[in-house]
């Protein structure tokens, strides 16, 4: 099937746009994803991602959309790379519908994704793939030695077109509608194991000033802490300005956000954080964003803290939200401790790709 590529424009808004490209690349991200997994909680909603596209400080984002001859959208790619300087990374998204897979319109977006990344100057194209878990085909193993993928449609799109696998993430979810008694006690016995030095602090964005700075400490350590096997991942700059754009990002999305820190009391910095999301529909399921103890402070059984006093403080925010959603790398065995002690199952499984150009 031959298919016309083109670049999807950034509508300033949502209203009366009709069924813009933005929107169209939105839905054929969400029919494939809910073929694959036969789940809708990592559906993209278009004026959610809206904000993050217009501001382009940090993060610049592109979208292409591929049109059989009838001009039906039947395939997208999304693209967005970190603007830090001397970062070579470019992560991107690619998607075709069930019925247009015969494997040519992956190929023509994946020669558009190298055509913009080396127009962009970059040489590390990521993506990750997702699977059920529950499939018997054969599995690929990760290069941590932990975890592995089934060889599927996309385990064999990224291995031809000469990506190799470089981390498998473990998708998993916390019923939000049980009992948390058993959150309530581990929570308990995490802050008495910290001792005195140590403070819980919530809030919902905006961040609250006298935290702002120590606060950006902890966000750039997402990206020089979590285990990223073999992905090239450029340390991220940030500062309280930097807090203050994503809050307004954060507002202009419309989604409810809560953070539950620790303040090391003797520095009065924040030290551990975790941050939840959910957009307008809040009966959908809810996102884990991060969670992080800055080195110095770990073993202090603050990551037991802030991931079960968030859960706690989203139940009474939105008691609505059905499960909570995370990914975790199969190696960052600190981390699938702490949920699965909480009571986090797997959900699905993701594979991370790079290839070098
Ligand atoms: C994951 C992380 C938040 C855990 O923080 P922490 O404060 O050390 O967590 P806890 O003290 O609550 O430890 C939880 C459990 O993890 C395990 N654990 C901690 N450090 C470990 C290590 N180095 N190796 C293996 N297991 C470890 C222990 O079983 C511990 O249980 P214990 O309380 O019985 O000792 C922290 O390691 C971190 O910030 N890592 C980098 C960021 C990251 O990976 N975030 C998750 C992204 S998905």
């Amino acid at each position: 099937m031959s298919v016309e590529i083109t670049a999807v424009p950034v509508p300033a808004d949502l209203l009366d746009v009709g069924d813009h490209p933005f929107v169209q690349m939105a839905t054929v991200f969400n029919q494939a994803v809910m073929f694959d997994i036969g789940l809708d909680h990592l559906r993209w909603e278009p004026a959610e991602m809206l904000p993050d596209w217009h501001d382009e400080s940090y993060r610049m984002h592109r979208g292409f959309l591929a049109r059989d001859d009838s001009g039906r959208p039947v395939g997208a790619l999304q693209l967005v790379a970190p603007c830090e300087d001397g970062a070579t990374e470019i992560e991107f998204d690619v998607a075709v519908l069930p019925d247009a897979r015969d494997g040519h319109i992956e190929r023509q977006l994946l020669e558009r994704l190298e055509h913009e990344a080396r127009a962009l100057g970059r040489s590390a194209l990521q993506t990750y793939s997702i699977h059920r878990i529950d499939t018997d085909h054969q599995r690929l193993p990760s290069p941590s030695g932990f975890g592995s993928v089934p060889i599927d449609h996309h385990t064999r799109l990224f291995l031809d077109a000469g990506f190799t696998l470089a981390q498998v993430e473990r998708n998993s979810r916390l019923d939000m509608t049980e009992s948390h008694e058993g959150v309530r006690a581990m929570l308990d016995e995490a802050i008495r194991f910290a001792g005195p030095d140590y403070r819980i602090v919530t809030f919902s964005p905006p961040t609250p000033p006298l935290l702002r700075e120590s606060f950006a400490f902890v966000l750039s350590r997402m990206s020089t802490d979590v285990p990223a096997g073999g992905l090239t991942i450029t340390e991220e700059t940030w500062d309280a300005e930097r807090v203050d754009v994503r809050d307004a990002r954060i507002a202009a999305a419309g989604l409810t956000v809560s953070v539950a820190a620790v303040e090391h009391l003797p520095s009065g910095r924040i030290v551990a954080y975790n941050d939840l999301g959910i957009g307008a529909d809040r009966s959908r399921p809810t996102s884990q964003w991060g969670t992080l103890v800055v080195r110095g402070h770990r073993g202090h059984r603050l990551g037991t803290i802030v991931k079960c006093a968030n859960i706690l403080r989203w139940r009474e925010l939105v008691p609505e939200s059905p499960f909570i959603s995370t990914f975790n790398a199969e190696e960052n065995r600190p981390m699938l401790d702490v949920n699965e002690r909480i009571g986090f199952t797997p959900l699905t499984v993701a594979g991370a790709w790079e290839r070098r150009l």
